[in-house]
């Protein structure tokens, strides 16, 4: 079986890396991977979101599934253009996918099906937006409603915050573009976050391992959000009594409401939670897997990855919601570049790398990596992710922190509190 994965970051490497190993012994290949795919199978120059380009690859190469990473060629319709070509493919269609792609559609959705999330407004026009902020008061949440890269969501302690970032949105700068040109207001929700994912095929779904991921930068959640600087699996504040109760409220909702819509949800839904006093409530919608924790999640998932995305591919899950047993961990600590998630140089030599791999239960996934004279070279704001595998979760960390202390960059950032949250958690 031929597979081609979709994108280029430590996801997708991840992922290549779990599929490697399914006893059905896949071939895979890869648009555009990077150097830590390139061991795996062939990387082939062709942009992840070139729907096109993309079909034309997967023909060429008689693939047999394809397995798209990140969120914007779904957003944008690939699996559309694939399906109305007869391939297979692993993710939601452009109407499902708009879970993740359009907030003010997400929000709405969660009203019309009675799923719990913050209460909100959306708004197109300024004058309205910021009147409405003389009601919420602060701390409120500014969110541009369609896809930023993970920075469309700005979290205000004051009003003054709250009214720069509506402005920053809906007036004359419009620093989100077209996917600021609508702007959801929501309440600030105090708790802790976790990260769900269920493997749906339309109808049914699959549990993977929990997660919690680090957004912000600097160690105790201090500086601004990035992509994610760490992540571990599973999260041990979601107890089974509380995923129960997620699959109920928000899961099973979801899957039946978008159903009903005409728009079944095939692929990873994500759900980010935030745990409230009141119960879970969802942060937000994502249309695929996370980056970093699929780094974290995919290696304590016990089951057989391929089988299972070719049963979602194929319509053929049955609600096997299967509450993940707490005795394996794995940890991810990701080697940022100096100045991320601002500007950073690229470019760097990077030492230590077969050492890392060298440490027991330790692997490095690649993410912002090229190669240049047949060594790896740092190729973006997010380098490396070290990843740590044991029997516990502190056991984990040690792990992966010995790998971390192997690898050496000009400027190499990262947090040293990634998985405290879960440590305090166990007791
Ligand atoms: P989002 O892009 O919607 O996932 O938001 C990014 C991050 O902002 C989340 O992971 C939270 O840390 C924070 N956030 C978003 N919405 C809220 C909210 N309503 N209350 C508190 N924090 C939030
Ligand atoms: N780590 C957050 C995300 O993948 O959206």
């Amino acid at each position: 079986m031929k597979i081609l994965i979709l994108g280029s970051g430590g996801r997708e490497h991840a992922i290549g890396l779990k599929l490697s190993q399914s006893p059905r012994k896949p071939v895979l290949i890869f648009a555009p991977g990077n150097p830590g795919m390139a061991e795996l199978g062939t990387c082939h120059p062709v942009a992840a979101d070139d729907i096109p380009a993309v079909l034309t690859l997967a023909k060429k190469e008689a693939v047999d599934l394809t397995v798209v990473g990140p969120e914007v060629p779904l957003v944008k319709g690939i699996v559309d253009a694939f399906q109305a070509e007869g391939l297979r493919i692993f993710g939601p269609t452009a109407g499902a996918a708009r879970l993740e792609g359009s907030k003010a559609f997400s929000k709405d959705f969660m009203t019309r099906y009675g799923i719990p999330t913050a209460a909100f407004q959306t708004f197109r026009e300024l004058n309205p937006a910021l009147t409405y902020l003389e009601k919420t008061g602060a701390p409120v949440v500014v969110k541009a409603s369609g896809l930023a890269a993970g920075k469309g969501a700005v979290v205000c302690q004051t009003l003054t915050e709250a009214r720069e970032a509506v402005e920053s949105m809906l007036g004359p700068n419009a620093i989100f573009g077209e996917a600021g040109s609508e702007v959801v207001i929501e309440e600030f929700m105090d708790g802790e976050e976790a990260s769900v994912f269920a493997v749906c095929d339309g109808k049914n779904f699959t549990l993977l391992p929990t997660a919690q991921d680090h957004k912000r930068i600097f160690d105790n959640d201090m500086g601004p959000n990035t992509g994610g600087m760490g992540a571990y699996s599973p999260a041990p504040i979601m107890t089974p009594a509380l995923l129960e109760r997620t699959c109920k409220e928000v899961i099973r909702p979801t899957l039946d409401g978008m159903q009903k819509e005409g728009h079944p949800y095939q692929g990873v839904l994500y759900v980010g939670l935030m745990l409230t006093s009141k119960g879970p409530k969802v942060v937000e919608f994502n249309c695929r897997l996370g980056d970093p924790e699929t780094q974290a999640v995919l290696p304590v998932y016990a089951g057989d990855l391929l089988e299972l995305v070719l049963a979602a591919a194929e319509g053929k899950i049955s609600d096997t919601v299967e509450f993940p047993k707490a005795n394996r961990s794995a940890a991810i600590i990701v080697l940022a570049s100096k100045g991320y998630p601002g500007s950073y140089p690229s470019g760097l030599p990077i030492q230590g790398l077969l050492e890392a791999n060298t440490v027991p239960g330790v692997h490095v996934v690649h993410a912002g990596t090229k190669s240049k004279d047949g060594a790896a070279v740092t190729a973006g704001g997010r380098v490396l992710g070290v990843v740590g595998q044991a029997d516990s979760l502190s056991e984990a960390l040690k792990a992966a922190y010995q790998g971390v202390d192997c690898v050496r960059f000009e400027g190499m950032q990262y947090r040293k509190d990634i998985g405290q949250r879960g440590l305090k958690a166990l007791g």
